[in-house]
């Protein structure tokens, strides 16, 4: 892995976004957050910027980059827009969705793997828009962490990962959501597909596109690579260090079979008095919570020297359920 002086952290100053942009403009890479977790940033136009995010994230060049912009406008300069995409991007644009759509020949093979698709976004968050505003690009933005662990939702979950790595990370605080974007493969608009779920529901794509959605089902690590149907969909990710191990509800029984130096994650806190080693996403059981400190949490069990985590996962088939859900299920997976 190549390696840099260690990254700066940037306040949020208009002058620091003057500054950052023109870095961006110039080719380098920016960290900086989104409403979702904070994306490594490059200019999504330039082939050479876009191969060092990979390099940066020690990411295989198979697994296409998101392209973030600002306006439908420059949406259209990235891809074709048929009338089911056009209804979907009014209707949850800017914020945590990305589109799967037929490419324009402008975006260099790079960003997409080679594929005839990209990955297109309208981030919510108001610094991460200015830095496409400024740099006058569309930036291509994976999450800013090495490649397979989990998602960074602050500043400092940046610099852990990638510190040494990149020079430039703009501190926007803690991202409200969380979890990453949904992502609706819109290739043909007769067929949408869910292609990883996030906080934007099914049903309200269904709602917007009048008709059903599937799900793609997420392919086992062991699959032949060149079979891949959906790039980046492979089962482990996200994974901490630490073994993680899914269960569906954690009983006192449970708790009291778990050894003191394994710990336990729950949803909520729990009533009775409570273990060293267990700990929970929200007091109440509030779920838009439970996704805001998903991998904050995670984290910190994963830094502590806990020899498994236990994690409960979430009841329900809420948006939010299903996307922390499908976040443990990856740790959890071998
Ligand atoms: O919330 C988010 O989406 C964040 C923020 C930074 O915007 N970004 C993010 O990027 O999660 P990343 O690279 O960690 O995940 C993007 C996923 C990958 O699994 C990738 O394989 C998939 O999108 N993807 C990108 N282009 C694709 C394409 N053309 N076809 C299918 N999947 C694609
Ligand atoms: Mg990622």
């Amino acid at each position: 892995m190549p390696t840099t002086p260690a990254a700066r952290v940037y306040r949020p100053i208009p002058a620091n976004l003057v500054r950052l942009s023109r870095v961006l403009a110039q080719g380098g890479l920016v960290a900086a957050p989104t409403e979702t977790v904070y994306g490594l940033a490059a200019d999504a136009l330039n082939a050479k910027a876009c191969a060092s995010i990979f390099r940066a994230k020690g990411r295989p060049a198979n697994d296409p980059l998101i392209v973030h912009i600002e306006s439908l406008a420059q949406a259209a300069t990235i891809a074709e827009f048929s009338p089911a995409a056009f209804a979907v991007a009014k209707a949850f644009w800017p914020g945590p969705l990305t589109l799967v759509l037929p490419k324009k020949p402008g975006v260099p093979a790079i960003v997409t793997s080679g594929l005839p698709s990209v990955a297109v976004r309208m981030p919510a968050h108001r610094l991460f828009r200015q830095l496409i505003r400024l740099s006058g690009r569309p930036l291509a933005a994976p999450s800013a962490n090495p490649f397979g662990y989990v998602s960074p939702t602050t500043a400092e979950h940046v610099r852990a990962g990638l510190g040494k790595r990149i020079r430039h990370i703009l501190d926007g605080g803690a991202c409200k959501i969380g979890v990453e974007s949904t992502i609706l493969d819109l290739r043909d608009p007769l067929h949408p597909v869910l292609l990883r779920p996030g906080c934007i529901s099914r049903e309200a794509l269904q709602a917007v596109l009048g008709k059903p959605v599937s799900i793609v089902k997420r392919q086992s690590p062991t699959a032949p690579q060149e079979a891949a149907p959906a790039p980046g969909m492979l089962e482990r990710h996200y994974s901490p260090r630490t073994p993680v191990v899914l269960v569906r509800k954690v009983t006192p029984k449970l708790v009291d079979a778990i050894p003191a130096d394994e710990a336990v994650l729950l949803l909520s806190k729990p009533s009775r008095p409570t273990a060293k080693n267990i700990f929970w996403l929200t007091p109440a059981g509030k779920l838009s919570q439970a996704a805001h400190r998903l991998f904050d949490r995670l984290r910190m069990l994963d830094d502590g020297s806990w020899k498994k985590i236990h994690a409960e996962t979430i009841p329900g088939k809420s948006a939010l359920a299903m996307a922390i859900n499908d976040r443990l299920a990856r740790a959890a997976a071998k």
